[in-house]
């Protein structure tokens, strides 16, 4: 069956002009390919394609054609050329899985519980123990130190999943530079960037980024592999339930479907998922709020207005699950910097049937797809109105969230393939915020302006801030000193 096609008039996709044989190659900047497809996303709005060598690719922004690829019924999630590359590492792990493969059924199944409210719960005080490894970390820098923040962000986020997931210490706070791990996951993640940008031909002279990649690979799985092995240890030494935490339930855990369990290459994939998944973009959604909040005064003080009466003004107290929960307006922020920098910026879909048409006009192909250009989608003002391009955490109040039809925000992906760890993040970074504004003032020593750094996902680059006590503790240590 060919959908909706009836009677409607099929038109051509809109495309940037070309150029004879490259076509639209040099459009887009191969190292930082988002960019320039946000730019042409947004000036092209609804929808666009490119011919980029030998492939071509249709990129959606618009809200009524992404509302239409949301619907589940038509549309499943497309493991596109980049997650294809990422698959040499994290193979048929969630992220990288086609929806019809056997393991995606069964992890998926067998993961759930460990991102119930139970399971954040028992997260907490891990992630707690982390949160404060870092606001410790701030606290402690002399006067006119600056800190690199996304940096630390990064050791952040990578130990809280690390510790909530497998009981893993990654400390990275200990570490004058990023774990191994990150910069083995970091260089594995850009080179698969470049790979799904290279012609044949190139990808063939790239001999030296090949032996790189290949010895990253091994090293991650070799850190992966020896997580499972004192686990499995453990278990055998005490003898005693496994931990509910992620690791358990992949060793322990049988889906309820199949009667099966993770087999140990598809738990070694899913390791190496949550490790990247887990981490990468929350790292990014906290960086950009602190940049955000910095840049918008009247926003920070309304947060530290509600940080101060929901967790009090004594540093040594801290906070409880409930009261990070009761954070609402910090919950808004975090939302509006995910609208304007969803750190995931783009994913894909295509039609379950052979082809679809949208919007009544525009034909889609099963193998071709097309990719939804969040970062645009966020800025669409026909959903988000004439002030689509500010920062304003008033468009997540209540009655504004319950206004606007539900495609037109999706930091998170859709369907059964949006977000798994969606809960686990906004719980860390409301957490994570409200433990810095309970305690820190922020200082824009270097007037910095936004540069983005773009993996899969997107982060400020070099951000640099400086921080000191809030005023009335600083009174509060004087009085007591
Ligand atoms: C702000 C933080 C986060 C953002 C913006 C984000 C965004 C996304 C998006 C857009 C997708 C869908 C991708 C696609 O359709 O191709 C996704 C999937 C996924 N995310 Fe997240 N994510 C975040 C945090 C996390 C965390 C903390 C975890 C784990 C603890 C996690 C684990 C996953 C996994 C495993 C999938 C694949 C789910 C599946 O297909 O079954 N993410 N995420």
């Amino acid at each position: 069956m060919v959908e909706h096609e009836t009677s409607a008039e099929l038109e051509p996709i809109p495309q940037p002009p070309t150029k004879p044989i490259v076509g639209n190659l040099f459009d887009v900047d191969r190292g930082a390919p988002l960019e320039d497809i946000v730019r042409l996303a947004n000036e092209y709005r609804p929808i666009f394609r490119l011919s980029l060598g030998s492939r071509e690719a249709v990129f959606v922004s618009g809200f009524e054609l992404v509302d239409e690829l949301c619907d589940m019924r038509r549309f499943d999630k497309l493991v596109g050329r980049g997650l294809t590359e990422v698959r040499a590492f994290a193979g048929d792990g969630l992220f990288t899985s086609h929806t019809e493969e056997p393991n995606w059924q069964k992890a998926h199944r067998i993961l759930l519980p460990a991102f119930s409210q139970d399971a954040m719960r028992q997260y907490f005080p891990m992630m707690l123990d982390i949160a404060m490894q870092l606001v410790k970390k701030w606290e402690r820098l002399n006067r006119g130190e600056a800190t690199d923040v996304t940096p630390d962000m990064t050791r952040l986020t990578l130990d809280t999943i690390g510790l909530c997931g497998f009981n893993y210490r990654f400390n990275s706070f200990y570490r004058e530079r990023p774990h191994p791990f990150v910069e083995a996951m970091t260089r594995c993640l850009s080179e698969s960037m470049q790979r799904a940008g290279r012609l044949r031909i190139q990808e063939r002279a790239a001999v030296r980024e090949a032996r790189q990649f290949d010895a990253d690979v091994a090293s991650m799985n070799e850190l992966v592999d020896r997580i499972v092995k004192e686990r499995r240890a453990e278990m055998e030494r005490t003898g005693s339930d496994p931990r509910p935490d992620l690791l358990g339930r992949m060793l322990t855990g049988v889906d309820p479907q199949s009667g099966e369990r993770l087999d140990d290459v598809n738990i070694r994939y899913q390791i190496i998922t949550f490790l990247i998944a887990g981490h990468e973009t929350t790292s990014g959604l906290l960086s950009f709020s602190l940049y955000l909040l910095l840049h918008h005064p009247e926003v920070l003080s309304r947060a530290y207005a509600e940080v101060d009466s929901v967790l009090g003004t004594e540093s040594d107290v801290t906070p409880t699950y409930g009261q990070v929960h009761q954070l609402r307006y910090v919950s808004q922020i975090l939302h509006e910097t995910l609208r304007l920098y969803p750190t995931a910026p783009a994913f894909s879909v295509h039609p379950l049937e052979a082809t679809a048409v949208i919007g009544g006009r525009y034909r889609l192909t099963r193998e071709r797809g097309a990719t939804i250009v969040t970062a645009a989608l966020h800025r669409d003002p026909s959903v988000w109105g004439s002030d689509a391009g500010e920062f304003n955490p008033d468009h997540f109040s209540p009655e504004a969230a319950q206004q606007r039809p539900a495609n037109a925000y999706k930091p998170f992906g859709n369907g059964q393939r949006a977000c798994i760890g969606r809960q686990f993040a906004l719980l860390e970074a409301s957490l994570v915020l409200g433990l810095i504004l309970q305690r820190l003032e922020l200082v824009d020593h270097d007037h910095y302006e936004l540069r983005i750094k773009e993996t899969l996902t997107i982060k400020p680059d070099d951000f640099r801030i400086q921080v000191k006590k809030r005023a009335h503790l600083r009174a509060l240590q004087g009085a007591t000193a």
